[in-house]
């Protein structure tokens, strides 16, 4: 099964609509195997978007992202990534279309409520960034035939 690190960042909190999205994200029957909630510090901010830190928005990003506790969740399914970032929406508000989370959710790119990796490379880094190994449960699933 491949698996997907979403984290819901810190609009989710302030708005109070963390389990408003956690439940859209079951009903599409993505397989919940790693949930915490917590807060990020600078040096992981930075480690997580060291991709993007030449870019302008760079700091910006990471004020964000530390301002307020994030939650943090690895999905399993089959094909989770692509699956994920369709359900999630694209990136810039303009593009995200209606349906999806970033569609519903948010006005703003630079505040948007949600990061899914986009790749399974990406995935496997975040993934061992955010969770020990011992914190991911890969549960046995009774209603597996729906899914
Ligand atoms: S880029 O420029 O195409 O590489 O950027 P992108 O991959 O679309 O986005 C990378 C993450 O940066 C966030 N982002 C921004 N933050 C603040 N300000 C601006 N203008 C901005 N543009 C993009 C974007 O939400 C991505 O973060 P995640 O956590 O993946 O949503």
């Amino acid at each position: 099964m491949d698996r997907c690190f979403v984290m819901l960042k810190p609009g989710v909190l302030n708005r109070r609509i963390a389990g408003e999205v956690i439940s859209r994200l079951e009903k599409k029957g993505f397989k919940i195997v790693a949930l915490k909630m917590m807060q990020i510090s600078d040096e992981l901010a930075s480690n997580h978007y060291a991709e993007h830190k030449e870019k302008p928005f760079f700091n910006e990003l990471k004020t964000y992202i530390t301002s307020a506790p994030v939650v943090a969740m690895v999905l399993q399914a089959e094909n989770c990534v692509q699956l994920v970032r369709k359900f999630v929406g694209a990136t810039k508000v303009e593009n995200a279309e209606p349906g999806t989370i970033r569609g519903d959710y948010a006005l703003h790119t630079n505040i948007n409520i949600i990061h899914a990796s986009d790749s399974n490379e990406s995935a496997e880094r975040e993934i061992n960034l955010f969770f020990k190994p011992e914190e991911i449960i890969d549960w046995k699933d009774e209603s597996s035939v729906w899914f």
